[in-house]
C-alpha cells in the first residue's frame, strides 16, 4: 500500500450565504495523480485555495504527511513538501529562466514567492545549491537550453514547464496545479502531460484542477467530481466517465 499523502477531511467553506464547498472528503496517495473537476461555480478552486493555504475553511480539516495544516500559509506548506502553481503565470519576465525557478527554492527556505524574488541568498553556498537544483529541474522539463533566457520572451507553454520546474525545485511531495493546461496549443499539452507522467515515475505527486478533459482522463489516477460545492463522484476515469450523476451535471456544459 502506498503512503497517504494528503486527507481532506469534512472540508466546507460559506461565502456570506453561498455555500462554496460542503463537506468534501478525498485523499492523495504518494505518486497518484488526482484531478479535480466540476462545472463552472462548483467550488474547484475554492477547495484548491482551502488546500493550499491561501483561505482558511469554514470547517473540516486538511492533513498533509500525517499532520494537520489547515490554517498554514503557502510558505510553510512550501517547508513542508507542498507546493502550487497558479492559473495565471506568475513568473518574473525580465529575470532569467533560471532566475525564475531559483525563486523556488528560496522559498521552501524564506518567506513567500515574491518577498523570495527580490532577496539574495545568503551564503554562496547556498547560492550554488540553487542554482544546480534549477539547471536540475530545468533539464527535466527540458528547458535547459534556455536557461539564461529572458523568461518573458519565452513562449508561452514553455513558460508554464518553467512554472513547474519552479514548483518542483525544492523536491515537494506534492504539487498543486492550477489548470496546467490553460492556455496551451494542443503540441503544448502534449509536451506537459508528458512531463507530468515522468514526474511521477520520479515520485512527486499531483493534485490538479484543470477543464481539459482529454488531459485528466489521460493522466489521472482518480478523479473527484464537485457539484453545486458538493462531492458527486469519485473514481477512476472509466468510472467517472460513465457515472450517471456526472454526465448529468455536465449535460450542456462539456462533454464527458
Ligand atoms: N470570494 C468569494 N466571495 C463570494 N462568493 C465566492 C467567492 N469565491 C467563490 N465564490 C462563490 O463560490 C462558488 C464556487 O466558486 P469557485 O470559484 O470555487 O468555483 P469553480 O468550480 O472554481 O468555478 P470555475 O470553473 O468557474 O472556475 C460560486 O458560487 C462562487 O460565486
Ligand atoms: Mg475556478
Amino acid at each position: 500500500m502506498s503512503a497517504m499523502l494528503l486527507e481532506v477531511e469534512q472540508l466546507s467553506k460559506s461565502f456570506g450565504g453561498i455555500q462554496a464547498v460542503q463537506n468534501v472528503s478525498f485523499y492523495v496517495k504518494k505518486e497518484d495523480i488526482v484531478a479535480v473537476i466540476g462545472p463552472n461555480g462548483a467550488g474547484k478552486t475554492t477547495l484548491f485555495n482551502m488546500i493550499s493555504g491561501i483561505v482558511p475553511p469554514t470547517s473540516g480539516f486538511v492533513r498533509f504527511q500525517g499532520a494537520i495544516v489547515s490554517g498554514k500559509q503557502p510558505h510553510e506548506l512550501a517547508m513542508l513538501g507542498m507546493t502550487r502553481t497558479f492559473q495565471n503565470l506568475q513568473l518574473f519576465a525580465d529575470m532569467t529562466v533560471l532566475e525564475n525557478v531559483m525563486v523556488g527554492f528560496h522559498s521552501r527556505l524564506k518567506s513567500g514567492i515574491v518577498s523570495a524574488g527580490f532577496r539574495l541568498p545568503r551564503t554562496v553556498k547556498e547560492e550554488k545549491q540553487a542554482q544546480e537544483q534549477a539547471f536540475f529541474c530545468l533539464e527535466q522539463v527540458g528547458l535547459a537550453h534556455l536557461a539564461w533566457e529572458r523568461a518573458g520572451t519565452l513562449p508561452y507553454g514553455m513558460q508554464r514547464l518553467v512554472e513547474i520546474a519552479r514548483a518542483a525545485v525544492s523536491r515537494p511531495s506534492l504539487i498543486l496545479l492550477d489548470e496546467p493546461m490553460a492556455g496551451l496549443n494542443p503540441q503544448e499539452s502534449k509536451q506537459l502531460v508528458d512531463v507530468l507522467l515522468m514526474m511521477r515515475e520520479q515520485g512527486f505527486s499531483f493534485l490538479f484542477v484543470e477543464h481539459d478533459m482529454e488531459t485528466v482522463m489521460a493522466i489521472a489516477d482518480r478523479i473527484v467530481v464537485l457539484d453545486y460545492g458538493k462531492k458527486i463522484a469519485e473514481g477512476a476515469p472509466e468510472e467517472i466517465a460513465r457515472h450517471p450523476d456526472v454526465i448529468k451535471a455536465y449535460l450542456g456544459e462539456e462533454a464527458v
